[in-house]
This record gives structure tokens, C-alpha cells and sequence, in this order.
């Protein structure tokens, strides 16, 4: 380098100090903003927790009642996140000495989130842990802690068929009645074919709303499907392959599935027998997966055991017992430990925890895990059952934080 360039360079540098320090100067006083507008619509769509209040409760029958849910502002939720139609919330319940969660539909339109409401239909399971606390304790007033909203049964144009047939069971027919209300009001733009599973005329759900919508638009159609009933007007039977072909549209369309366990089995298998190309099936579980003993791999000498579940988090170890017939999820409830989970039915991957040692159990209806975890050993405690003591790890520092 000659001398010259040397000199010049170093004249530059100088200048480019005194343009630094003119613009530091010139410069607005004004503090850098805490956070920023993209942060804040993220944590609005996705909040951790949303803190509800029950606005009014509606009583269809003795075992059906729906819930109008508000934000409880004074505990900081000022307003509900939006969602897809055919999403559900986790409730987040301490029952006893239990710390649970419950994921339910949301049955109301996406548009009236946006007037800061949600609706829920819960069914009350005979004996059920969970719908009899909500039925016994659930009043105008009462608060209510929840997740943001999840789930993947909702229409996504990338993915899906513009026609979607609909196989639903009991009260899997609360997403349908979402996306049906959606189509109504104009916010999505599917036809809408639905296959409603009911085992007598009284069971069925929301019959007088969803005729409602159905005098409003002519893309949703309602098949109600009846196995102990036989009435004009009605199918009769099951959900077969062969009543879903005599309704579905002929040009292509995707099938969501949603319904209790032994109604999902059945639809899933007659879903089989359709053939359709991989990616036009979506499905969910409405409710819990109960007990894994008529699933025909299961290994018939672990039937009706307690076996040591023992379960870590970072700095903590608790041993417990856990029932051959129930989750580990639900085993650590029982327990008392507030455990991860959302959709409870082997899904969304919230629960995913490391198995250290011993072997589960877990059913290929609800095994959601990737390839890699089910070889590298992680589980999702919802859907895995003990089939000799086991030893877990829960990636979570402090699990309460889970229930605020
Ligand atoms: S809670 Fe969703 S996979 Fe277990």
C-alpha cells in the first residue's frame, strides 16, 4: 500500500467518526419501545393462558349444557384469542387434589371471538371425572383458566379439499357446528357435507341450532346417522364407507373425523376402505382415550397391574403408582402432579416426555410421536400406558407453573 492511499484511508476513517457522532447526535432522545407490535399480536392470538369468566349457561337437556364464556378482565385477559373453526380450548382444572386438563371445542363461530365470546357444549359422561365437577360447579360467574386455542381439525386451503365431509359422533359435532356457522356468516367459503352418528333420536346434539344455520346457507348439509333408531328421515346403521360415498360429493373432497373412541375406531377403518390419496384425512379425538386392553397388540399379561411410575423433572423426583388401564398423563394427575398436556389425545406433542427406563404401551390410534421420538425413546404421556414400571422425565422446571 502506498503512502498516499495510507493517508487517505485514515482521512476517511476520521471523517466516518465525526458522520457517527453528527447522526448519534442528530439522533431521537425517545426510548427504544419494550415491546413491539408483532410481539403483542402473537401473544394475543396465542396466549399462554386466557383467563374466562361463564356468562350464561344454557341447559339443552339433564346432560347437555352449553357454556357462553367471556374474558375475566380483572384476573388480565382483556380480550379472547381468535381461532379457526373446529379448534378447541384446554381447560385447566384442579379437582381435589388432582390438576387436570380438559380440551373441548369451541362450537361457536371464529366471528364471535372477535365480540369476545366463546361457546362450549359439553355431554356429561356417566360417572365421568370431569363433566360431573363441570356440571356440579359450573354457574354464571365462575372462573375459569384455559389454553389458547389448538387443534387441527379446521380447513386450510394449502391443504385441503374445498368439499369437506364431516363424520361425527356424540359431541365430536361440536367443531362441525363451528365451521357450519363460520360458512353461514361468510367467514369461510367450504361446502360443508356432515354424517352425524347418534345412537337414538334423543342424542342427538344441537338439533334446533343447526337448523338454524341450515335455513341460512346451502353449503352445509346434515346427514344424522341413527343405529337404534329407525325413523323416516333418518339413516339407519353406522357410518360406512358406503353411506359416506352415497353423500360425499362426487368431485374431491377431505373427510374430518370427530368423535368418542369406539365410534372414531369404527369411522376410521370404513374412512380406510375409501382409498382416498394420503392428506385428505384429518381426525380428532373428542374426548379422552380410555382404557387400552381391547387394542389386539396389547400384551394380555400386563392386564390389570400397578406398576412404580417414577417421574423427574429438573430438580425434582417423585415415585407414584400408575394402573395398567389408565395414562401415564392421568396417573400423575391422580397423583397430584401438573403435568403438561393439551389435547390429551396423543396429538399436539405437549406431554412428550423422556422415557429413562421400563416400556409402555401405546395404541397406534393415538400414537402421534415423529419416527425419531418413538426411536430415541421420548413418549407422549396421554397416549402411553405402563406396561411394567417405568422411570420418565418431565421437561419442565416447574410444573405448577402449568396452573399459574
Ligand atoms: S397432550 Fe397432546 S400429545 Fe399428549
Amino acid at each position: 500500500m502506498s503512502d498516499l492511499t495510507l493517508q487517505q484511508d485514515l482521512q476517511g476513517l476520521k471523517s466516518l467518526k465525526n458522520e457517527r457522532n453528527a447522526a448519534i447526535d442528530a439522533a431521537s432522545t425517545r426510548p427504544l419501545p419494550k415491546t413491539f407490535p408483532v410481539n403483542e399480536l402473537a401473544s394475543k392470538l396465542h396466549p399462554e393462558s386466557q383467563f374466562l369468566k361463564i356468562k350464561q349457561v344454557i341447559e339443552h337437556s339433564a346432560d347437555e349444557r352449553s357454556f357462553v364464556l367471556e374474558p375475566d378482565t380483572e384476573k388480565g385477559t382483556q380480550h379472547l384469542a381468535y381461532f379457526r373453526a373446529g379448534q378447541y380450548i384446554s381447560f385447566r382444572l384442579k379437582i381435589g387434589n388432582s390438576y387436570v386438563t380438559r380440551p373441548y371445542a369451541i362450537r361457536s363461530a371464529p366471528a364471535d371471538a372477535l365480540k369476545d365470546q366463546y361457546i362450549i357444549t359439553i355431554k356429561r359422561v356417566k360417572n365421568g371425572f370431569v363433566t360431573s365437577f363441570i356440571f356440579d360447579n359450573w354457574a354464571v360467574g365462575t372462573p375459569i383458566e384455559a389454553s389458547a386455542p389448538a387443534g387441527n381439525l379446521y380447513f386450510e386451503p394449502l391443504r385441503d379439499q374445498k368439499n369437506i365431509v364431516g363424520l361425527a359422533g356424540g359431541s365430536g359435532i361440536t367443531p362441525f357446528y363451528s365451521l357450519a356457522s363460520a360458512i353461514a356468516d361468510g367467514t369461510e367459503h367450504v361446502n360443508l357435507t356432515i354424517l352425524y352418528g347418534s345412537r337414538q333420536h334423543d342424542h342427538i346434539l344441537l338439533a334446533p341450532e343447526f337448523s338454524k344455520i341450515l335455513s341460512k346457507t346451502n353449503d352445509v348439509k346434515l346427514i344424522n346417522v341413527l343405529s337404534d333408531d329407525d325413523i323416516d328421515g333418518f339413516e339407519h346403521g353406522f357410518i360406512t364407507a358406503e353411506l359416506i360415498q352415497k353423500y360425499a360429493p362426487k368431485t374431491p373432497y377431505s373427510i374430518f373425523i370427530c368423535g368418542p373412541e369406539a365410534m372414531y375406531e369404527f369411522m376410521d377403518k370404513e374412512v380406510k376402505k375409501l382409498n382416498l390419496p394420503a392428506g385428505r384425512i384429518r381426525h380428532e379425538l373428542s374426548g379422552n382415550y380410555g382404557s387400552p386392553y381391547h387394542e389386539t397388540d396389547y400384551p394380555a399379561d400386563s392386564r390389570d397391574k400397578v406398576y412404580q411410575l417414577t417421574v423427574k423433572t429438573r430438580d425434582h423426583e417423585q415415585i407414584i403408582s400408575a394402573q395398567s388401564n389408565e395414562s401415564i398423563l392421568v396417573a400423575m394427575e391422580r397423583a397430584g402432579i401438573t403435568a403438561p398436556s393439551l389435547c390429551r389425545s396423543g396429538e399436539c406433542g405437549v406431554c412428550r416426555s423422556r422415557l429413562i427406563s421400563g416400556k409402555v404401551f401405546s395404541p397406534e390410534i393415538i400414537d402421534g410421536r415423529r419416527v425419531a421420538d418413538s426411536e430415541y425413546g421420548y413418549i407422549h404421556t396421554c397416549a402411553s400406558f405402563p406396561i411394567s414400571d417405568v422411570a420418565i422425565e418431565v421437561p419442565v422446571h416447574d410444573l405448577a407453573d402449568q396452573f399459574g
